[in-house]
């Protein structure tokens, strides 16, 4: 069976909370915050536990709110690899304005990574076995150039790891630069900034994601698209995949459902199409939650019998 592992660099301990409403200067008054682990790799590898499959996440944890972080993964059965690190690991804050309906999302700066971490967190990476699906998700923080990003990339598929990227701006340009990456999945936006050009007419997108296929940066390129759903490109063809209409309640997740739902599929060796069916319904499944909470396998499993018979 192919083994999935998961890198965040910018992990973080999320906290959500609910407040009636939201004014400057008074004091907010919030129900008792829920924690939750946080960071796209981390994310994708909840997701695919609750997918019913497994990955092992690989991240640094520092101080107190690290060791929180570990302990809620512990609780999900994620398994875990981490590098303790100096630097706390950081604490994001979601906040649900009950009146208005509104969500408020605080992200922090990732904690800071020293050249020993980043080198430890490299070290775990190249003892993963050959043939290994590895996802590299989120942002790089201080302390991590994207030189050094590329030069880590190119290590782990020089010792035979399959490399899928969810990342944006200079990070996602360092991680294609070494090319060969199983899979990537921009949305429209990072993949305009991506191809530096502006994707307004409907073949722009595909037309861009064609690109980096036939120029060899990655074998499969899936451009999420919200509501839409996604667009998927390999050297075989496109494929367009969209989601039932639903009433979605908060999109947050939503990329990294879909990145451990394809993920799966990619590790089960399925087709462009079914890998892509799989994602846009994880992806959407997780908007039916309120709140932060990710895809579960039972909605996931409704939405892609839906887009399997229609
Ligand atoms: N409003 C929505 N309704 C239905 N499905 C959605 C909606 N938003 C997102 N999705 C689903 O989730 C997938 C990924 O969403 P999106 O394109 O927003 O990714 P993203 O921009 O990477 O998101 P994130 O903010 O989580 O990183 C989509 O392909 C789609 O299947
Ligand atoms: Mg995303």
């Amino acid at each position: 069976m192919v083994q999935i592992y998961t890198l965040t660099l910018s992990p973080s301990l999320d906290s959500a909370t609910i407040t009636p409403q939201i004014y400057p200067e008074g004091k907010l008054r919030c129900s008792a915050p829920v924690f939750e682990p946080g960071g796209g790799g981390i994310n994708v590898a909840r997701a695919i536990t609750h997918l019913g499959g497994k990955a092992t996440a690989i991240f640094p944890a520092g101080g107190a709110t690290g060791e929180h972080l570990v302990s809620l993964l512990d609780d999900e059965r994620v398994p875990v690899q981490s590098v303790p690190a100096k630097d706390w690991t950081r604490q994001n804050l979601h906040v649900h304005v009950e009146t208005s309906g509104e969500q408020y999302r605080f992200v922090m700066p990732g904690a800071a990574l020293t050249e020993d971490e980043f080198r430890q967190l490299e070290e775990k990476v190249l003892t993963i076995e050959s043939g290994s699906l590895l996802v590299i998700s989120g942002s790089l923080p201080p302390g991590v150039n994207t030189d050094k990003f590329t030069q880590l990339i190119r290590a782990a598929q020089a010792k035979g790891l399959r490399l899928i990227v969810d990342s944006s701006g200079d990070a996602l340009m360092a991680a294609l630069e070494p090319g060969n990456l199983e899979l990537v999945k921009p949305n429209q936006k990072e993949l305009s900034a991506l191809v530096r050009r502006e994707l307004t007419q409907p073949d722009d997108v595909r037309t861009a994601a064609e690109e980096l296929v036939t120029s060899g940066k990655a074998h499969r390129v899936v451009v999420s698209l919200g509501p839409q759903g996604a667009l998927a490109v390999d050297k075989t063809g496109f494929v367009q995949v969209v989601p039932p209409p639903m009433k979605s309640q908060s999109t947050v997740g939503a990329g990294d459902s879909m990145v451990g739902a394809m993920t799966l599929k990619l590790a089960e060796g399925a087709s462009l199409l079914e890998m892509a069916r799989y994602g846009v319904a994880a992806g959407s499944a997780a908007t039916i939650n309120q709140g932060t909470r990710l895809c579960s396998l039972s909605d996931t499993q409704k939405i892609v019998d839906y887009l399997n018979k229609n």
